[in-house]
């Protein structure tokens, strides 16, 4: 168990394909997290690892990684569809877990996972990295400030067209189901949780797999979010862009301007309603992908210490995964989804 306020955390890292590649650099280069093993069921995964961070334990099981002495937590970075699993075993090891996201593929499961936690009283926590952006702080600030008055209506519009076999890309989203909503929208939906603060009231969604597309399933997604205090937004996000250029637009029309980000790692401005220009709003510079899971780790370390509640845990997790699968209850039955009644029907409610 971490030594409070004085000894770095020791961090079990399982999975270390593209993403666990990045968290190990993330914990290696954190002062207050040492990572104390690796483990993978490819060799060729362990031997990178191996290689790069000489000294390491490196494990070939989850139960003889766990079974070593000397973790305080675990960062669990495998294909979502093993988390259920693999949760309950480092549950049972008595370790918090940092798992990624999505929690899993599966409500069901994901609402297991969450119980466990609470009955072994363990902390757990879901990547969702990109609130910790400095761009996305930002947003949520300039949207508390009402320096802009109360927001009414948002557009969110993420268009790429992402190369699933390009090398250093996971496999598995071309085969899973729902790859865009449960791999990439579900950090879009989070964030417009996280920077509106506030949570959906209902919800209209279309998911679809344009003909061109090299996913097995749906690749594209687009809702209609009724969000409290009537604030409406319009989502539209897709891996299976026309076009080989990314494009990126969030927007807020707020009562006396507008809030204007052009990319999802930076470059947010504003303007009051009478302005003819736009004035960037000034953010630190950040390393998508890392310097975001360096702050979230950093979070979860300082909030052990302190012994409160870790961030993006459990229950808020639920929260974002649940509009997720309301988004494709309402594509399947071409209906409109209220939030309320989805987490009655889905068993939610007493968690959320
Ligand atoms: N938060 C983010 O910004 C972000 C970015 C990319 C990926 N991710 C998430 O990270 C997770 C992993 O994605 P990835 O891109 O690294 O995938 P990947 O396919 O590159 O790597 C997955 C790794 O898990 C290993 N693995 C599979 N089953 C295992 C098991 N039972 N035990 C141990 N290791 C096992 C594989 O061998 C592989 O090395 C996914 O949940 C994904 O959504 C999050």
């Amino acid at each position: 168990m971490i030594a409070l306020n004085t000894e770095p955390m020791h961090v079990l890292l399982v999975g270390l394909g593209n993403r666990g590649n990045m968290w190990a650099e993330v914990i290696d280069g954190l002062p207050d997290a040492v990572l104390s093993g690796a483990m993978d069921i490819d060799p060729q995964r362990r031997a990178v690892i191996a290689q790069k961070y000489p000294g390491i334990p490196i494990y070939d099981t989850l139960g003889e990684a766990l079974t070593a002495a000397g973790h305080d937590a675990v960062v669990l970075v495998t294909p979502p569809d093993g988390h259920l699993a693999q949760a309950e075993q480092i549950f049972a090891a008595g370790l918090p877990l940092i798992a990624e996201k999505p929690l899993t593929v599966s409500l069901p499961d994901s609402i297991k996972i969450v119980a466990m936690a609470e009955a072994a009283n363990l902390p757990l926590t879901i990547c969702l990295n990109f609130r910790y952006l400095p761009v996305s702080q930002a947003k949520r600030r300039l949207v508390l400030s009402g320096d802009f008055g109360a927001p009414g209506m948002g557009q969110f519009v993420y268009q790429r067209n992402r190369d699933g076999l390009r090398p250093g890309l996971n496999r598995y989203p071309l085969s899973m189901q729902h790859p865009m909503m449960l791999e990439q929208s579900i950090h879009h939906l989070d964030l417009i949780r996280y920077c509106y603060d506030r949570e959906v009231v209902s919800l209209s969604c279309r998911t679809w797999n344009p003909p061109w597309s090299m996913y097995a399933h749906d690749s594209s997604v687009q809702c209609l979010l009724t969000m409290e205090g009537g604030l409406q937004v319009n989502y539209i996000g897709t891996w299976t862009s026309g076009w080989n250029e990314p494009h990126f637009l969030w927007r807020t029309d707020c009562a006396d301007g507008v809030i204007i980000q052009r990319d999802l790692f930076t470059d947010i401005a504003t303007a009051a309603r009478t302005d003819t220009t736009l004035t960037p709003v000034p953010i630190t510079d950040a390393r998508a992908y890392y310097d975001d899971t360096a702050a979230l780790l950093k979070t979860f370390i300082e909030a052990r210490r302190a012994g409160s509640a870790t961030p993006c845990d459990g229950r808020d997790h639920l929260r974002t995964l649940a509009l997720c699968f309301a988004g494709i209850e309402s594509s399947a039955s071409g209906t409109i989804v209220d939030m309320r009644q989805f987490y009655e029907r889905n068993g939610l409610s007493h968690l959320i």
